[in-house]
């Protein structure tokens, strides 16, 4: 009998000691480096909280004013990257795509060499600079139309849309974006970062360890569920259905999970959730209210009376969809602009990671068969 317990997803397991961010899940908090998120989504931009993760503290001027020059003189892809992106299939789903640029960037800015302060401080200015790039144009590219080069007169969040759209955001959907980009920058030791760390324990390149991230963050209980939030809300499709159909679903498998719900550490509403609700409100003001946040509200307030006693409550990925999508943001960028915001965190983590370094190399509980006689291949039927 094996001594060691299986705790199935790691849960309450500590993988490392990390002075990035901190959640307080019963009161709804989370810091980046001791901020409060909500304070930096009002009152920072996407350039400082990305600086704020990576040093540590926050940028003096002119840090900050360096910082964003780096990243401005950083964005323009390498003509051979933008035919490679041109190759990959059109349909296939943006979050490969960007999974696919990125390790090829590794190609052309080797970065083995991780014991280099300078090669790793490169190759951080780098990917926050060059991920938005990659998205825009597998975006525009895609659909046959050229992709749009940078402007390196323009800020974080308003170059990515300029890149998408050819037009500038307006102040208040600028700021919207900006917003988005940091909620969603870091998230504690979640797997997308889990992930990362553990191929950056290996002294991978950064490059490897992004688009390991990048892989882990597609799936449907991560950062793919801010897809599947919307097309639930689309199923559900009025306001008088949404308690019936919550019901239909439950009824036919007590397991149900809605999507955009539920959090391994939040057991209340998702600060970011909360905030993203909010901003969702300002978009409105500009554009016009959709039905289908007035649906989520509902799906909110009905799914509160049946799951809340469990803890499980809106998280980041239920609101974020309505509001990209109120933006005219395609459904299947939705992940890719996690990622592109989520970059910063991941390697702030990874830069963590180097600073104390050790292979993570766990323990397994081996349930299979022991001694097995080798039967050769002409006596077995
Ligand atoms: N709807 C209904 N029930 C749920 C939900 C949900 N969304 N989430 C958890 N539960 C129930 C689950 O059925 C289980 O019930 P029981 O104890 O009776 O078996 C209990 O709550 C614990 O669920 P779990 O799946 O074991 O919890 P976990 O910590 O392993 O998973 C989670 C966390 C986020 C994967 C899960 O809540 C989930 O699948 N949510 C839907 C997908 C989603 O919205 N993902 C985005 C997560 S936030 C952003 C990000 O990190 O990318």
């Amino acid at each position: 009998m094996s001594q060691l317990e299986l705790r199935p997803g790691l849960a309450d397991v500590p993988v490392a000691e990390s002075a990035v961010s901190f959640i307080d899940g019963k009161r709804a908090r989370l810091e980046y480096r001791g901020v409060a998120v909500e304070t930096l989504a009002r009152e920072s931009c996407y350039e400082e909280t990305a600086w704020l993760l990576l040093k540590g503290e926050l940028p003096t001027q002119r840090q900050l004013a360096d910082f964003e020059d780096q990243l401005r003189h950083r964005r323009r892809l390498k003509y051979k990257l933008k035919d490679l992106i041109k190759c990959l299939p059109e349909y296939g789903h943006p979050m490969d795509a960007l999974q696919a640029t990125v390790a090829a960037l590794g190609m052309f800015y080797p970065a083995r060499n991780v014991a280099d302060e300078q090669v790793r401080w490169d190759s951080c200015v780098r990917l926050i600079a060059k991920m938005p790039t990659v998205v825009a144009a597998f975006h525009r590219l895609r659909y046959g139309d050229e992709a749009i080069d940078p402007r390196d007169d323009l800020d974080h969040a308003q170059n990515f849309y300029y890149m998408l759209f050819e037009k500038l955001p307006s102040p208040a959907v600028r700021k919207i974006i900006d917003a988005c980009l940091i909620l969603h920058a870091e998230h504690t030791m979640n797997a997308s970062t889990f992930s990362g760390r553990v191929t950056g324990s290996t002294l991978a390149s950064p490059y490897c360890v992004i688009s390991a991230a990048i892989g882990t963050l597609t799936g449907p209980l991560h950062g793919g569920a801010n897809e599947e939030a919307l097309d639930m809300l689309e199923e559900i499709g009025t306001l008088e259905n949404v308690r019936p159909w919550i019901e239909a679903k439950r009824t036919a498998d007590p397991k149900f999970k809605l999507m955009g719900f539920g959090h391994r550490v939040y057991k209340v509403k998702d600060p970011r959730a909360t905030v993203l609700q909010e901003l969702a409100e300002h978009v409105f003001s500009e554009t016009s209210r959709p039905p289908i946040y007035d649906m989520a509200v509902e799906l909110e307030r009905v799914a509160a009376g049946i799951l809340g006693p469990k803890g499980i409550y809106p998280n980041v990925d239920f609101y974020s969809g309505i509001v990209y999508q109120s933006l005219g943001i395609p459904r299947d960028l939705f992940t890719p602009i996690f990622a592109i915001a989520r970059v910063a965190g991941w390697l702030a983590h990874w830069l963590e990671q180097m600073q104390n370094n050790r292979i993570y190399r766990p323990e397994q509980i081996y349930v299979g068969k022991r001694d097995v006689p080798y039967v050769p291949l002409e006596k077995r039927p």
